[in-house]
């Protein structure tokens, strides 16, 4: 009987807990979780979960499969791209749309990405609205958003192509709150960048570690204390700042919070893993993204927001371009590169080791991270990030003995390379089940293309968190 099983005996996590119990999945949704079930179904699959961690699949809110930033189209679509997060523990992405064609409706780009997900996606989907300029029709269309389509957070970029102005961005996040939307913000200083990059250029400063230089944490800190400031004049608009890199910033968000603002702070295991000592590799390209790796000791600084609560969901801004072909655009002129890498299946098995296996995180804290508050902040909680009856059965079980070294031809994305090659973890997603199918198992993808869902999801709700 399809999405019908019963895991016997697994150290049950959520958010709250850890103990030992019987998950009963019915029709693809969990039906009872108690220290023991007897009563079973007819047909129903057994999963001997003893000795595994059974937690609520991971939410990677952060990802652009499919993207096309004008120099290069992302090597993953959502079939390759959702194929790796299920491989990962992932059952849950919010993917962002990308820019359309100049003046474009947020109704447009809707659909086009949900024709790019339909018949592709492996796992279940939303999308956050990108806000690529403001006017009169596009405020009044992100209330139909919200209310008709379930999307009910929008991006704003504050450096690219389509950056906002102040003025637009005050104007997108007064209606963002009017409208119960969530504001997710690129924080990067664009006027300062544009002119370190056009010195260095000048300079003949051409070779790929200039890309760092020409953005450093500080272009980023300023953004983040400005957009926190707009969202203070804007009534305090909700704000969501991704991809932290840097403690600075951090201190600006909680300087904020201590304020009692409402903003919320995502980092990437990129910024928890990497340094800018990777730009001094002769394979460099690899690493470029933005805002790019920091100095080592700003690693540090997050991993202490992530203790401490200042930080609240590790997403992964997978932007995945090839190292051989889409990446040496860049070889010389850092300019030139496609910004971003791979991540969406390392996410959950870099976390699970570095924090809950060195005892930096309990295993609660891991899927708060991971799965409870993004659900949560982006309207999908309880159908995902709960374990309770009734929620959908998206689980990732962990075997917390499996030592993996990171390959990247032990991956399921179209990249040609991870940028975690050969670092060792302790602790590896062993089972994925996407609404009580088996979709990955000890490293093989078991899933379909096209079983994966559109997901509707809930106005943002402060009064929830
Ligand atoms: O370099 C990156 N991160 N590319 C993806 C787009 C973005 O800024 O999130
Ligand atoms: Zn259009
Ligand atoms: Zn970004
Ligand atoms: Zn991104």
């Amino acid at each position: 009987r399809p999405g019908t099983m019963l895991i016997r005996q697994g150290i049950v996590v959520d958010h709250q807990q850890a103990q030992k119990a019987d998950i009963l999945i019915v029709d693809g949704k969990i039906a009872d979780i108690a220290p023991e079930i007897h009563i079973i179904p007819k047909q129903c699959e057994i999963i001997e979960a003893a000795g595994l961690y059974v937690m609520p699949g991971g939410i990677d809110v952060h990802t652009h499969f499919n993207i096309d930033v004008g120099i290069a189209r992302s090597c993953d679509d959502f079939f390759s791209g959702t194929r790796a997060a299920a491989c990962g523990g992932t059952t849950t992405v919010v993917d962002h749309m990308g820019f359309g064609p100049k003046g474009c409706s947020l109704h447009h780009q809707l659909n086009v990405y949900q024709k790019y997900a339909k018949e592709t996606a492996v796992i279940d989907y939303s999308f956050h609205g990108v806000i690529q300029h403001v006017n009169e029709d596009i405020l009044a269309e992100m209330a139909s958003m919200v209310e008709e389509e379930g999307i009910s957070s929008f991006k704003l970029y504050l450096t690219y192509g389509y950056k906002l102005d102040d003025e637009d961005v005050l104007k997108a996040l007064i209606q963002l709150k009017q409208v119960g939307a969530l504001a997710t913000v690129h924080p990067e200083n664009d006027a300062a960048i544009a002119l370190r990059r056009s010195q260095l250029l000048e300079q003949g400063k051409t070779a790929p570690k200039y890309h760092a230089v020409s953005r450093p944490l500080e272009c980023e800190a300023e953004a983040i204390a400005r957009m926190i400031n707009l969202a203070k004049l804007a009534g305090d608009a909700p704000l969501y700042i991704v991809h932290l890199s840097n403690g600075l910033g951090l201190d600006y968000a909680r300087l904020a919070r201590d304020n009692h603002q409402p903003v919320w702070v995502e980092t990437c295991p990129q910024y928890l893993m990497l340094d800018d000592s990777c730009y001094e590799r002769e394979d460099a390209l690899k690493y470029i993204l933005s805002p790019p790796l920091r100095p080592a000791a700003e690693r540090e600084k997050l991993w202490l927001g992530l203790v401490d609560g200042s930080i609240d969901t590790v997403a992964t801004d997978h932007c995945a371009f090839t190292y051989h072909d889409q990446k040496q655009r860049g070889k010389d002129n850092f300019s030139a590169c496609p910004n971003g890498m791979p991540g969406v299946e390392t996410r959950m098995p870099l976390l699970f080791s570095e924090g809950v296996m060195k005892g930096r995180l309990s295993p609660s804290r891991f899927v708060e991270l991971t799965s409870y508050l993004p659900a949560k902040l982006f309207g999908l909680y309880p159908q995902k990030g709960a374990l309770q009856a009734g929620s959908d059965a998206d689980l990732v079980l962990f075997d917390p003995e499996q030592e993996v070294s990171i390959k990247h031809e032990l991956l399921h994305d179209n990249a040609d390379y991870t940028p975690f090659e050969d670092i060792q973890t302790q602790g590896w997603p062993v089972m994925t089940i996407s609404r009580g199918d088996v979709v990955a198992c000890n490293g093989e993808f078991t899933g379909k293309a096209g079983n994966g869902r559109f997901i509707r999801r809930k106005p943002f709700d402060a009064s929830a968190l």
